[in-house]
């Protein structure tokens, strides 16, 4: 199939409208979007993305009214974390209404929701006038993409349509947080920390990362995050060795020379830089990636667990 690219909201709605599939942008990685409603829509991105049909997929609203017609009640914690935090980088896993087809939700009894902030994805999505599911618009395992030209180097071909717009804000997926238990529980970390969490529900717990914590976000169990190349983490000004083409990524300039080298003036930009650097070492066919670690406040938490992610 030709794959549309264009910079109109309504045009790329058009194509959710008619059962199609539509990567768009948002602060965090770009998406792939279907909608919600439509099984056979919800499968095609499963087979674009050669996705394990068991990893449940995010709803995607405009507006909070939307909430409503997918989950059946909304936690008094979440509520919180909505009035606090929508529209942003941050799902909230609540009780599914059965109308939330089970390929959305990977045959869960929960959905999880977000509410982009990014002013043309809400255009985009209001277009849609339905909620979609949307998971990261790569293939399976690789980087998430954070600009229309990743999307389009994993899935040029394979879906419908791509809406342009500028690079990811964030550069790393969205806060998951379980809100169907006693306590909030962090299932995947990103740029709404878990100090931001706390400060709106003290009780704001870490996923434990038990096989009870695997059981409770499904898509954390799958490789993710990993580009072709050996991913090697040093710690900040430590000396390290290569043997061969090699790319470096940190806060600060290392003492070996690297094919390809990205010095960050914070946590916040070496976050967004860093899937596109893994993308960029992969394109040039280097074969060992160096990653200074960080300090693991705000954003480093999110920031770490997909640096560690990409070594497994
Ligand atoms: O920032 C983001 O969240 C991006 C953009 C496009 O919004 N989307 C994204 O989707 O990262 P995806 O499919 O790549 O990751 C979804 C994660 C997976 O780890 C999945 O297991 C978890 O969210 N998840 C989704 N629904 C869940 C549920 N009902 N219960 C537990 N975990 C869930
Ligand atoms: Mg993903």
């Amino acid at each position: 199939m030709d794959t549309f690219v264009t910079d109109s909201p309504a045009d790329a709605a058009a194509f959710i409208r008619g059962g199609g599939i539509v990567a768009f942008p948002t602060e965090t990685v770009y998406g792939l979007g279907a909608n919600i409603f439509d099984e056979e829509s919800i499968r095609k991105v499963f087979e674009a993305k050669n996705r394990p049909a068991d990893n449940p997929l995010i709803a995607h609203v405009s507006d909070p009214f939307q909430i409503e017609r997918l989950v059946n009640a909304i936690p008094r914690s979440a509520a919180a974390f909505i009035e606090a935090f929508f529209p942003g980088p941050l799902t909230l896993v609540m009780p599914k209404r059965p109308e939330v087809p089970d390929v959305a939700t990977a045959g869960l009894d929960t959905v999880g929701v977000r509410m982009p902030g990014e002013p043309l994805t809400h255009e985009f999505l209001a277009a849609c006038g339905t909620p979609l599911v949307a998971p990261s618009a790569n293939i399976s395992g690789r980087p998430s993409p954070t600009t229309w030209q990743a999307v389009l180097e994993d899935l040029d071909g394979k879906i419908d349509c791509v809406l342009k717009g500028r690079p990811s804000h964030y550069g790393l997926e969205s806060t998951v947080v379980d809100c169907t238990g006693e306590f909030p529980v962090v299932l995947r970390p990103g740029a709404i920390s878990i100090e931001d969490l706390r400060s709106v529900d003290p009780r704001t717990e870490n996923n434990a990362g038990d096989s009870e914590g695997t059981a409770r976000s499904p898509g954390m169990k799958h490789k993710h995050y990993s580009p072709a190349a050996k991913v090697v983490l040093v710690l900040p000004g430590n000396p390290f060795n290569t043997d061969g083409d090699c790319g470096f990524i940190g806060l600060h300039n290392p003492d070996v020379k690297c094919e390809k080298t990205v010095v960050c003036a914070s946590i916040e930009e070496y976050a967004s830089a860093l899937f596109d650097f893994f993308r960029e070492c992969d394109r040039r066919g280097l074969k060992q990636i160096f990653c200074e670690t960080v300090s693991e406040e705000g954003i480093g938490a999110a920031l770490m667990d997909r640096l560690r992610r990409a070594v497994e």
